[in-house]
């Protein structure tokens, strides 16, 4: 195809509130839109709202104001979609949108380069299926962002990577409490530990760690957290979120063996002194590091 001839697609950019963000996305997507992405209509500014959650943490994006794009063919009538949509997510106005032509593009290639491999330390690398290994001689974990949390871009699961690197050692047994795409115990794995198991609550996370694992080529099980799990472990971790870690402090301690060591984050820093008090009757936790609001506790059992 030369470029004349190649397709060029309408950019619609939507502004509304956190009310009618995702009924608006929704519709326009009913409607045949390519795409739709929901964002902070004031990102890159000094009003920009960072917000960090597992998915399913936050059902609706929470900007006041927030931005809906989305992709439609080139002959739309850009106002006619957006009031038609606009009076289905229940808005009673037009919204002010502007629209632009953009080129047909290789999509898959777009989103793709978006994703770049993450150096967790000097060796640790994440690396995206697409892209070769940055080092020979890096431990490579492959992930791909998928239905899974855990690509390792989030503060929480570099933190404990990070930690991961430091404390597993040869033969060691591990549990990867709430293992999203199975990463950490994917690099637990890598590590050297011998034992590896991930629990999760999401059906999904454990298929999807399971084929990660596979992927990587690492041994490790993984299972329904509601399936009875019984044993100790030499390091148990737990990147899940404050209020789930509180309710599951006596479970999690359980399963950390005497003189074995916990890791738990998904927490923020104001929640600190909340947790270590909720672990406090099991085994005393501590900051071992903290990023972008968030904490890595960790403690040793006596
Ligand atoms: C923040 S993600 C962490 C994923 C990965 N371990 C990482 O560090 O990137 C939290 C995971 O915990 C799971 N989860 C939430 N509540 C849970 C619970 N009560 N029991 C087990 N898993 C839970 C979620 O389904 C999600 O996959």
């Amino acid at each position: 195809m030369t470029g004349a001839d190649q397709m060029a697609w309408l950019s619609l950019s939507i502004e509304t509130d956190c009310l009618h963000a995702e009924a608006l996305a929704d519709a326009l997507l009913e409607a045949g839109a390519l795409a739709v992405s929901i964002e902070d209509a004031d990102a890159g500014t000094a009003d920009e709202k960072p917000q960090f959650g597992e998915p399913g943490s936050i059902t609706r994006p929470g900007w006041d104001r927030s931005r809906v794009s989305a992709l439609v063919k080139p002959d739309t009538d850009s106002r006619l979609l957006i009031g038609t949509c606009a009076a289905q997510a229940g808005l009673d106005a037009l919204p002010t949108f502007t629209h632009e032509e953009v080129a047909e593009q290789d999509w898959v290639q777009v989103t793709q380069s978006q994703f770049e491999p993450i150096r967790v330390s000097e060796r640790l690398w994440i690396v995206p299926s697409w892209h070769d290994a940055p080092d020979p001689a890096a431990m490579v974990l492959v992930m791909d962002p998928g239905m899974a949390f855990g690509t390792g871009s989030h503060p929480t699961t570099r933190l404990c990577l990070e930690w991961l690197e430091r404390t597993i050692s040869t033969g060691m047994s591990v549990l990867d409490y709430g293992c999203g795409s199975g990463i950490l115990a994917i690099a637990a794995a890598r590590l050297g530990a011998a034992e590896v198991l991930g629990v999760d609550i999401d059906e999904q996370a454990v298929t999807a760690s399971t084929s990660n694992a596979q992927r990587n080529g690492v041994s490790a099980r993984f299972q329904d957290s509601g399936r009875e799990l019984s044993g100790q472990f030499d390091v148990v971790v737990a990147n899940i979120l404050a209020n789930p870690l509180k309710v599951l402090a006596p479970a999690i301690s359980g399963h950390v063996r005497r003189g074995g060591r916990l890791a738990l984050s998904g927490i923020l820093l104001e929640q600190t002194d909340d947790l270590i008090a909720a672990y406090a009757p099991w085994l005393p936790l501590a900051v071992a590091d903290t990023r972008d609001g968030w904490v890595c506790l960790t403690g040793v059992k006596a």
